[in-house]
């Protein structure tokens, strides 16, 4: 792998992954496979700053994650998969991180804000939830990383990592590169309700859904709403129905779709029934691998461990030189 450079990301085992997550940021990540020393790590850590007081879904979690990961194509062979938990590394590093980074930086980090306004109903008025961002940075520097793909929202987090690597550099001597972010090309993927699609909307369709699930919630979307009756021409341009066909559907029946829309000839109904066939069949053998990982965690769990094990090894090396640069005694063994 050496000589290719090192791309890092993470995820938070908050629940089964769907559509969003798959077009907003797994694609891009089989994508990246090939060309970078990808390492990518269940963020159960980060699970737990906003969902401490109920952490029971938490190893389902984790092991499910796995499970996505794997049945849509991301591969032990050509990439680092662990679990941030299980490299205690990070913990020190972020212990050590929090020394050195001023309360004003997170204070000001407006995913900070925005998610303080959004879980209202939790108590996150606390050291680890202000400290998330130094969890990341920890994360990202442990393994001198060069490009971390996220989403838009994730952007001030890299930028606070960027700030806290070249303080720590400037303080104890050059240990970390600056990361810089990489953004998904994908547009925000909407759920069935034309909100961005998420878990707490409940307006997902899941990698794991059955077909008859992907049936029955194809059909509660909401399309064109300008069109009211079947009579009336719809208009693709701004109906989700269609953005998912443009993914999913045929280009040629995408095509008759367009037109038969616009000129009334096609229904919603019917449409939909169409999409729900398209999904069903493109996520197949997605489904069935999951599946085949589903039936064997203990192979999951193998995986997972040998992916823990090569990470661990290179943030030891990392927390050599971390700890030789705060000078921390090293005659004790
Ligand atoms: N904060 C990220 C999210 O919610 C998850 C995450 C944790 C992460 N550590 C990371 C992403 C390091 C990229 C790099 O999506
Ligand atoms: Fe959308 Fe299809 Fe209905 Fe047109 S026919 S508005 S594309 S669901």
């Amino acid at each position: 792998m050496g000589g290719k450079k090192r791309i890092l990301s993470g995820m938070r085992p908050t629940g089964p992954l769907h559509l969003g997550n798959l077009h907003g940021a797994l694609e891009q990540w089989v994508e990246l496979q090939d060309r970078y020393d990808c390492f990518y790590f269940v963020a159960d850590w980060h699970a737990l700053t906003s969902n401490y007081e109920s952490p029971e879904g938490l190893s389902d979690y984790t092991m499910e994650m796995a499970f996505d990961w794997l049945s849509v194509g991301l591969s032990p062979e050509k990439s680092t998969l662990f679990v941030q938990s299980h490299v205690k590394e990070h913990a020190e590093l972020f212990l050590i991180l929090s020394m050195i980074t001023p309360l004003s930086w997170l204070e000001r980090n407006p995913t900070y804000k925005d998610q303080m306004a959004q879980l209202s109903g939790r108590d996150v008025s606390t050291l680890g939830f202000l400290g998330y961002p130094v969890l990341q940075a920890a994360d990202i520097i442990m393994y001198k990383t060069d490009i971390v793909p996220v989403g838009e929202d994730q952007v001030p987090h890299v930028e606070i990592t960027r700030e806290i690597a070249r303080r720590f550099n400037y303080l104890y001597g050059k240990v970390f590169t600056e990361p810089r972010a990489m953004l998904t090309k994908t547009p925000r993927i909407l759920g069935i309700d034309r909100r961005k699609m998420s878990k707490s909307y409940g307006n997902a369709i899941y990698l794991s859904d059955s077909p008859e699930t992907i049936a029955k919630r194809t059909a509660q979307m909401i399309t064109d709403p300008q069109r009211a009756r079947k009579c009336d021409p719809g208009d693709p341009g701004v109906c989700n129905v269609f953005e998912f066909h443009k993914l999913y559907t045929k280009k040629e029946v995408t095509d008759e779709i367009n037109v038969g829309c616009r000129s009334a000839a096609l229904g919603c109904v019917e449409c939909k029934k169409m999409l729900a066939t398209s999904l069903a069949e493109g996520l197949g053998p997605i489904r069935e691998k999951r599946s085949y990982y589903a039936q064997r965690p203990e192979l999951v769990a193998e995986i997972l461990e040998a992916g823990t094990k090569r990470a661990r090894e290179v943030a030891a090396g990392t927390m050599e030189e971390v700890r030789s640069g705060i000078r921390i005694c090293s005659r004790l063994r």
